[in-house]
């Protein structure tokens, strides 16, 4: 039974569980898995793609004890200017990462660059040696899955995705009320991230100086197909499928990173998806508008992005119960529950004047009048995380305790997989004009 009191002291358990560790961060290592850090030592970071999440999740990482950044690597001269001037003169830059990868003084690397770049960097740094933290989505095309998650084997290394809500207390709040049967049975979840505006739509400021000159281009093309210099492409890449996923790698992603870690399940079997490019038609090769729908074992699930929504961006959950209604808005969680009707309703007064005297009878034995009348009360409770409350912080805390300790993150490399592999079903299933087929466990195509 939901009860209020133990819902917000449990929420205000779990946010000072999280305060407390982010004041307490150093754990002790495990003997088993070389080599790890000292719990008094500093973990020395390098961030790989410092544009704005980059520069973002610097900022993040660095407010977690016992974390130093000594270099970066980036390919356009401006943004190293500006790590210098956050981050010191004497902090390291350069346009080529591998020189970083060189650097003893590294421990970890941040990844941040483009999709395209995603599973290099990431391969190129745990085989030197490297913990990773790797932005979403974990891959650009399939092939990525199995190599990023072979090297992570193979090397020992921790990799951790950064799809920052699977270390948020909302989440953690959401996966224990499910767990719990709060909202009954699962049978269906529907997630949608919606903008209404240029920067949502990816329209990234380009800079004044934006040349080959200031741009290391066949550096950020990579294995992309050899194209001149364009400001908009190296620094709105997503609106290319040669660098970036579409709203389906963009934000789908998150959606099946939350939907997975709250429900615990895999992957969807099937998908089919649709869209088009309702209103930024502005030289762009994916949709602004994609609908898709997904078949897991135990539930259904619908994911809508729509970049021209006509009103304020707005991103949620819905779990579908049969017991009642689950929403995450915000750093919220809510949950409602609707007794299902003791009426006997209007179907009744289409029989006999004896037959419903006879029904009413025998449904008055099993649902006697309840006084007063009407719908019974609705049962609403409300979870909110602390105001200023950071899922990012708490992402970056647990990578680091992982580096620190060695043991296993909540979204490692085949949690990465299975949730971009999932999200780029839809993109799939657009190209063919198809419902398309996926093993969840093995992580295929079928
Ligand atoms: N977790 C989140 O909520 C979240 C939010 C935004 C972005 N992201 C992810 O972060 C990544 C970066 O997105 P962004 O918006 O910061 O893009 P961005 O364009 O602002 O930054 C990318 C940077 O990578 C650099 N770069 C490109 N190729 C490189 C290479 N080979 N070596 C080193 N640097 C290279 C570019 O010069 C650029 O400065 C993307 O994968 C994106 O999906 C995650």
């Amino acid at each position: 039974m939901l009860n209020r009191r133990t819902f917000v002291q449990s929420a205000v358990k779990t946010a000072t569980i999280a305060a407390t560790t982010r004041l307490n961060p150093l754990i002790a290592q495990s003997s088993s898995q070389p080599p790890s850090k000292s719990p008094n030592e500093a973990i020395q970071l390098a961030l790989i793609g410092a544009g704005i999440q980059g520069q973002g999740d610097t900022r993040t990482a660095l407010q977690v004890p016992g974390v130093k950044l000594v270099a970066v690597a980036d390919c356009y001269d401006g943004r190293l200017a500006h790590c210098k001037e956050l981050w010191g003169s004497d902090l390291f830059t350069t346009r080529d990462y591998r020189e970083i990868l060189a650097r003893k003084d590294v421990d970890a690397v941040l990844i941040a660059t483009p999709d395209h770049w995603h599973k290099q960097a990431a391969v190129d740094a745990m085989k030197a040696g490297k913990d990773v933290y790797l932005e979403k989505p974990m891959i650009h095309v399939y092939p990525d899955g199995p190599e990023i998650i072979d090297a992570a084997r193979s090397t020992n290394r921790i990799l951790q995705v950064g799809s920052q809500r699977v270390s948020s207390i909302v989440y953690a709040k959401a996966k224990e009320l499910l767990a719990s049967g709060a909202i009954g049975k699962l049978n269906m979840v529907s997630a949608y991230w919606d903008r209404n505006s240029s920067l949502g739509a990816w329209n990234y400021s380009v800079p004044l100086d934006a040349s080959p000159e200031t741009c290391d281009w066949p550096r950020f093309l990579g294995t992309a197909p050899k194209v001149s210099f364009s400001g908009e492409r190296f620094f709105q890449w997503r609106k290319w499928k040669d660098y970036g996923s579409g709203v389906a790698g963009d934000l789908f992603v998150h959606l099946f990173s939350g939907t997975h870690f709250i429900t615990g399940a895999k992957g969807p079997t099937r998908a089919m998806a649709t869209g088009g490019l309702r209103f930024w038609n502005d030289g762009r090769d994916v949709y602004d508008v994609l609908l898709a729908l997904f078949d897991y074992p135990d539930f259904n699930l619908s994911l809508r992005v729509n970049f021209v929504n006509g009103g304020a961006e707005s991103e949620g959950f819905l779990f579908t119960g049969s017991e009642g209604l689950m929403e995450i808005a915000g750093n919220t969680v809510t949950v409602t529950r609707t007794p299902r009707e003791t009426e006997p309703g209007y179907t009744v007064s289409t029989f006999t004047n004896d037959m419903q005297r006879q029904y009413i009878e025998q449904y008055r034995k099993k649902y006697p009048i309840v006084h007063p009348s009407g719908p019974l009360p609705q049962n609403v409770e409300k979870f909110a995380a602390p105001p200023g409350y950071s899922d990012s912080y708490d992402h970056f805390h647990n990578f680091f305790n992982a580096v620190r300790s060695r043991q296993p993150v909540v979204e490692d490399a085949t949690f990465g997989f299975r949730a971009a592999g999932a999200a780029l079903l839809s993109n799939l299933s657009v190209d063919r004009g198809s419902v398309v087929r996926w093993n969840p466990e093995t992580m295929k195509l079928a």
